[in-house]
């Protein structure tokens, strides 16, 4: 076959995926789709807000000539201003257009950082449970991913992710609100990996990237202020999209944001640059970055989500899960109530109830259950989760 040995490994370790979206199909085709309760997805449920429209029939109609050809790779000037003034709003740092680079989504943002700053071998550190992509991301860009671990409450153990950093550490990809278990890491937590990086850069003689994907940063429950990197960790870069806080997923839309701080910022916005060229994406999409430059400060309505996040964890709870509740993204993150986490959500989709097994995230023993789904989808897996959890506690 001439697909690349590499390719080949890659799909055989995520082929859990394809088999879970056969399952789905099988189940749909043999009871009827208002009959199987599918939470296995992170695909956005609500629809952008009315702003989005508004700009989308404004641009329609503008004439302008010039807007639909190629612009400068790092994306328009103004559009870039208007994301760095809203972002200087939201974090107090005081971000310009210059450390914006307009990105197709979260993932083109990660792969085009890891592109300018990986050479062959480099590593990349990862705190499991983690976005099931980013071990392929890091491959793909010539990386090797290294593991750290969270601790009970799912945030970062400092001490695991100090022994994960070695020489060749060129960054450690941090993501909050979580996916999958939506934990938000508090200012503390940020504080102390920016130190652990210091300290691992004058014991290594290194420059390590704090790379935080922040794809759900507007999708919190709680009062919490959102801690921000910049102050943390000079060597900085936040990746995030607009295919959650806007439900504009299809549309791969995102940006990633330079530390004003970094005194590397120059030559990394040029790699940075020259990476999403040469990557092939060699722009975000133009109609895209017009459309939701104006519109930084809207969102979906969260409090949907919100009431369906406490919906699905109150639900599990009662029956007798265990999970650390869940503060912003659209997902919980329960044990598995029998050890073998893949075995717990075969004996789920016998139930019809779809979730993605821990081992998708690199933690077996719990699972993923999604929260982006019309109500009667929640309600109608609660049997399941029952039946599963009592015949596992019986
Ligand atoms: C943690 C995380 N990072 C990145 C992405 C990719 O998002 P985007 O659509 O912005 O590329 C996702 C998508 O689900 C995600 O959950």
């Amino acid at each position: 076959m001439a697909i690349s040995r590499k390719v080949r490994e890659q799909m055989k370790e995520s082929s859990w995926i394809r088999r879970m979206f056969e399952a789905g199909i099988e189940l749909r085709e043999a009871h009827g789709a208002e009959n199987v309760f599918d939470l296995s997805l992170g695909n956005p449920l609500l629809e952008p807000p009315a702003e989005f429209r508004a700009e989308l029939a404004r641009l329609a109609a503008d004439k302008t000539p010039n807007t639909h050809r190629y612009m400068p790779n790092g994306g328009f000037p103004e559009v870039r201003a208007s994301v760095a003034e809203a972002l200087a709003e939201e974090s107090g740092v005081p971000v310009t257009g210059a450390e914006i680079l307009m990105t197709v989504g979260a993932a083109g943002a990660i792969n085009t950082i890891l592109r300018s700053i990986l050479d062959e071998g480099d590593e990349v550190v990862l705190l499991a449970p983690y976005f099931g992509e980013y071990p392929f991301y890091i491959q793909h860009q010539t990386g090797v991913a290294k593991t750290a671990a969270c601790d009970d409450n799912w945030l970062p153990d400092i001490a695991s992710i100090e022994s994960a950093i070695g020489p060749r550490t060129r960054a450690l990809i941090i993501n909050s609100p979580n996916n999958p278990t939506g934990v938000i890491y508090p200012e503390a937590s940020i504080a102390a990996i920016g130190e652990a990086l210091t300290r691992a850069e004058e014991k290594y003689g290194t420059e390590i990237y704090l790379i935080s994907d922040e794809p759900y940063r507007k999708l919190i429950y709680s009062d919490q202020p959102y801690p921000f990197i910049f102050n943390h960790h000079p060597r900085s870069i936040v990746a995030t999209s607009h295919s959650k806080d806007l439900g504009l997923a299809g549309e791969r839309i995102g940006y990633l944001a330079l530390n004003p701080a970094d005194p590397g910022k120059t030559d990394l916005m040029d790699a940075l640059t020259f990476s999403i060229r040469t990557l092939g994406f060699v722009n975000a999409p133009a109609l895209m970055q017009r459309a939701v430059a104006g519109i930084q400060r809207a969102t979906v309505d969260i409090a949907i989500y919100r009431d369906k996040r406490d919906l699905l964890y109150g639900t599990l709870i009662d029956i007798g899960y265990e999970c650390v509740k869940p503060d912003g993204a659209f997902y919980v993150f329960p044990k598995s109530p029998i050890p073998d986490d893949t075995e717990f959500v075969r004996q789920l989709q016998k139930e019809l109830v779809l979730v993605v097994p821990g081992i998708g995230f690199g933690t077996p023993g719990y699972f993923r259950a999604s929260y982006c789904v019309d109500d009667w989808v929640i309600e109608g897996s609660i049997a399941g989760f029952r039946k599963v959890f009592e015949q596992a506690n019986s």
